[in-house]
């Protein structure tokens, strides 16, 4: 491998495939979503009253299939859970925003 040769000097391919993996790992960290994690964690936290398939179980609740509220960007939508809405509890302090913005990930895929 070259580019270990001439981009790490003195360090084996092993230790700069070491490098360039961790660099990778680094790169796409925050940015793509995880939606089996937001999957789990909507289980967990939304389901009982927003429905296993986004159908709402509670009166209120919006249908993720068929209501606009998705159509907005992750950051406002993770910002709504934050603070919580109406009869919605706030997850300010129970999901980190790693966690917020994987499981709006997930409810993009409800609709
Ligand atoms: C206790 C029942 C309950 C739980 C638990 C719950 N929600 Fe909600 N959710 C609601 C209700 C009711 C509304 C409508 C609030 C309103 O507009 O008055 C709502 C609204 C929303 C909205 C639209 C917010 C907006 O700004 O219009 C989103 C998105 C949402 N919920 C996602 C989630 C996610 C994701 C979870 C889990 C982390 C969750 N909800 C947990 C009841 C719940």
């Amino acid at each position: 491998m070259t580019l270990s040769r001439t981009g790490f000097p003195g360090t084996g391919t092993l230790a700069a495939g070491m490098l360039l993996v961790a660099g990778l790992g680094f790169g796409t960290a925050g940015v793509a979503a995880d939606i089996n994690n937001g999957g789990r964690l909507y289980s967990l936290h939304c389901a009982g009253c927003h429905g296993a398939t986004g159908v709402p179980t509670m009166v209120g609740a919006p249908d993720f299939k068929r209501s606009q509220v998705l159509m907005r960007p992750d950051a406002q939508l993770a910002l709504s859970l934050k603070r919580g809405r109406g009869a919605m509890p706030a997850y300010l302090g129970i999901m980190n925003e790693r966690e917020l913005l994987d499981v709006v990930a997930y409810l993009r895929t409800l609709s």
